[in-house]
């Protein structure tokens, strides 16, 4: 499921992070010099959104549901290290514009 993000936020340098909206999921938009990587901000246990307001300093992001931690410079969940990292995505620029292919919701499209 191909989404376009828009064209790159202006307030998304190098050090920093934005929280988008696409295909009806959190993403934490990320630029490293000139890639650019979009995570996934859904909690691993029962799938709570994680929105900006759950980061904390530092890229530590606290679920509002029953507070499992992720450290979200790598997806990994402080709480819970056995789960998978929250998964990340390229995100590509294009004609001006940002675009990320997601995968299919979970359940169907
Ligand atoms: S749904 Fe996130 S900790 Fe339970």
């Amino acid at each position: 499921m191909l989404c376009c993000l828009g064209p790159p936020p202006p307030q998304l340098d190098d050090r920093g992070f934005v929280v988008v909206e696409a295909g009806g999921r959190s993403l934490l938009l990320r630029r490293k010099e000139r890639q650019f990587t979009a995570m996934e901000l859904i909690c691993a246990h029962q799938g709570a959104r994680l929105g900006e307001e759950h980061i904390g300093p530092n890229l530590i992001a606290t679920c509002p549901r029953h507070g499992w931690q992720y450290d979200l410079r790598t997806g990994r969940c402080k709480t819970r290290p056995e789960y998978l990292p929250l998964p990340s995505y390229e995100v590509h620029l294009q004609g001006g514009e940002l675009w990320v292919d997601l995968p299919e919701p979970r359940g169907g499209a």
